[in-house]
């Protein structure tokens, strides 16, 4: 979607971190923008940056995990700002980083509720109304790094994401031909308040977090006796602002990107892992002419998706 002047951007998340970054990406590239929230005491209080800035943009208050209200919302903001041109499902949550066998089962139905389900809402709710338009859309979902690299020990919240990356280009191979472009987006650290909000929209229901194992990477090695204790880095130097990250994205959505990245750095380890899975295919398997047969002609979408050729001549 190369023409954003005026259109209308729906972002889920978007009270604070990178889902407020890409609202404002948005906004300055001319579009108007639904700010999708929970928390409506922190959507009113980033309101007036837009405001001040002569930006128009109305608040949705909306849990993005309620299926109902989800469509009631939808029906809000285009009563408000005309049709939706632009989905961001980018409200998101993690929980304690524990291994898969430690964690509760209440927070897989927390953490997959919103992470995949929320996203999942929004396509059911939006992606119809956007085909029956046929004008020029685009849907974002946030993923991460972690959804294509993952982080050890967070299996949750790496599976949550490496779900809706499966789901964008699944979605992007559904909307080919039409007028609707999909992307995932997969920053690597940002300036955000993750860790703080989703203790905030935890339910009260769930442990308290601060009762579960701090994160793995927190602590420092530990020093040899005799030796100084290694000198940290300052790690929030590795992030990106969440105004940075929102205008790369804005520029995906009108590249069409498949995938929107933020940090070159990671493109070494995502090589590994693609050689590494290519290396693991037999090669000495005996010829199969029928198997051929059926690949070359009826499978093609598995062996040979055009959206990665059309990706390769963007
Ligand atoms: N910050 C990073 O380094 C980073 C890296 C990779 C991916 N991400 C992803 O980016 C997204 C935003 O992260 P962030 O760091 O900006 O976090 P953030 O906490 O600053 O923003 C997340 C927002 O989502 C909202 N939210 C949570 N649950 C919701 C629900 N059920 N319905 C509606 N809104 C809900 C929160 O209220 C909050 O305002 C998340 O999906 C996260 O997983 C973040």
């Amino acid at each position: 979607m190369k023409d954003l002047q005026n259109k209308h951007a729906f972002v889920t998340g978007a009270a604070s971190g990178i889902g407020l970054g890409i609202a404002k990406a948005c906004a300055k590239a001319g579009m108007v923008v639904s700010l999708v929230d929970l928390r409506q005491k922190a959507l009113d209080e980033v309101t007036p940056w837009f405001t001040e800035r002569g930006y128009k943009a109305q608040t949705v208050a909306l849990d993005v995990t309620d299926r109902a209200g989800y469509v009631t919302a939808v029906d809000k903001a285009e009563a408000g700002l005309g049709a939706i041109h632009l989905l961001v499902n980018n409200a998101g949550v993690e929980v304690p980083m524990v291994p898969l066998w430690k964690s509760t089962h209440d927070d897989v139905d927390f953490i997959t509720g919103v992470n995949i389900k929320g996203a999942i809402n929004g396509i059911i709710a939006i992606v119809p109304r956007m085909l029956e338009r046929g004008e020029p859309a685009h849907v974002i979902t946030t993923s991460s790094q972690s959804g294509l690299s993952v982080v050890p020990g967070a299996t949750l919240y790496n599976l949550t994401k490496a779900a809706v990356a499966a789901m964008m280009e699944t979605l992007a191979s559904d909307l080919q031909g039409t007028n609707v472009g999909a992307s995932a987006f997969c920053p690597g650290p940002v300036q955000g308040n993750l860790s703080k909000t989703s203790y905030e929209v935890r339910p009260a229901s769930l442990p308290n977090q601060a009762e579960l194992p701090p994160p793995r990477f927190a602590a420092p090695p530990e020093p040899k006796p005799g030796e100084e204790p290694p000198k940290m880095p300052d790690f929030s130097k590795a992030t990106i602002s969440a105004e940075d990250a929102g205008d790369l994205v804005v520029r995906g959505v009108q590249r069409g990107d498949l995938y929107i990245f933020t940090h070159p750095e990671f493109a070494p380890g995502i090589e590994a892992k693609y050689k590494s899975m290519l290396r693991a295919y037999p090669t000495d398997l005996p010829e199969n002419p029928e198997r051929k047969f059926i690949f070359e002609n009826f499978f093609g979408f598995l062996a040979k998706n055009p959206i990665y050729e059309t990706q390769q001549q963007r």
